[in-house]
């Protein structure tokens, strides 16, 4: 089974030396990453600027900065995967403009200009074939369940995993994760606070022994 993965924040920038990014470390992704390849399957993981160790016995590593970047490389491959899992943390804005040099202060406030990066994932729920399992995740402070649906639902998505940032030993810069996976087919799985690597299997092994 070919799977594709992206993980990690985009950088989006302003100048040659700013940029705008998110608190995303690459932790679950790389650990999903690390799970699939230990499963057996052919892993493609492409990944927003992140400090970890490249995982072993991937089919491909796809370095990448911007959102613009990464819809590219992940539309690119798409169409040859059976599923792929995006757990990249994708700005949703990017600066209208990037300064070609540094932006020098100047008395009073500044004001930048953003503008609405690609939903790269929308775009995939679109092009997706009947074949093809697309996962998202809705890392969310308040609603969970309610914004989680509905983003299955607006995104084509065949399973969502809901998890809550935002609160110690959750989500972005921690080791361990709690998550909640919704199938389209109405199936809801459950996933205590564990470390990402075991959580990792077992997400796997729902989404793939069982086909939502
Ligand atoms: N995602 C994406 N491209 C974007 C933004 C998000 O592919 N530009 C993907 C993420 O990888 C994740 C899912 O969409 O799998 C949910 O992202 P999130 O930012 O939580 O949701 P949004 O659709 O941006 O909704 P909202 O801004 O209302 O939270």
């Amino acid at each position: 089974m070919k799977l594709m993965i992206s993980a990690g924040p985009t950088r989006e920038a302003i100048d040659p030396v700013r940029f705008i990014t998110n608190h995303s470390s690459g932790k679950m992704g790389y650990a999903l990453a690390e799970a699939a390849v230990a499963a057996g399957y052919e892993v493609y993981l492409v990944s927003g600027p992140v400090n970890l160790k490249q995982p072993d016995g991937l089919a491909e590593f796809i370095p990448v900065i911007s959102a613009a970047d990464m819809a590219k490389a992940v539309k690119d491959r798409f169409p040859v995967m059976d599923a792929f899992i995006s757990c990249a943390a994708v700005a949703d804005y990017r600066p209208v403009e990037i300064s070609a040099q540094k932006i020098h202060k100047q008395d009073g406030d500044m004001i930048l200009r953003l503008e609405r990066t690609e939903d790269i994932l929308q775009s995939l729920g679109q092009m997706k074939a009947a074949h093809q399992t697309l996962i998202g995740f809705a890392a969310e402070t308040e609603d969970l369940r309610a914004r989680a649906l509905s983003k299955m639902e607006r995104k084509n998505l065949d399973w969502i995993a809901a998890n809550t940032v935002g609160v110690p030993g959750r989500g972005f810069q921690a080791d361990t994760n709690a998550v909640t996976l919704y199938a389209r087919t109405g199936e809801v799985v459950d996933f205590p606070l564990t470390d990402k690597k075991t959580l990792a299997e077992q997400m796997l092994q729902t989404i793939f022994s069982k086909k939502g």
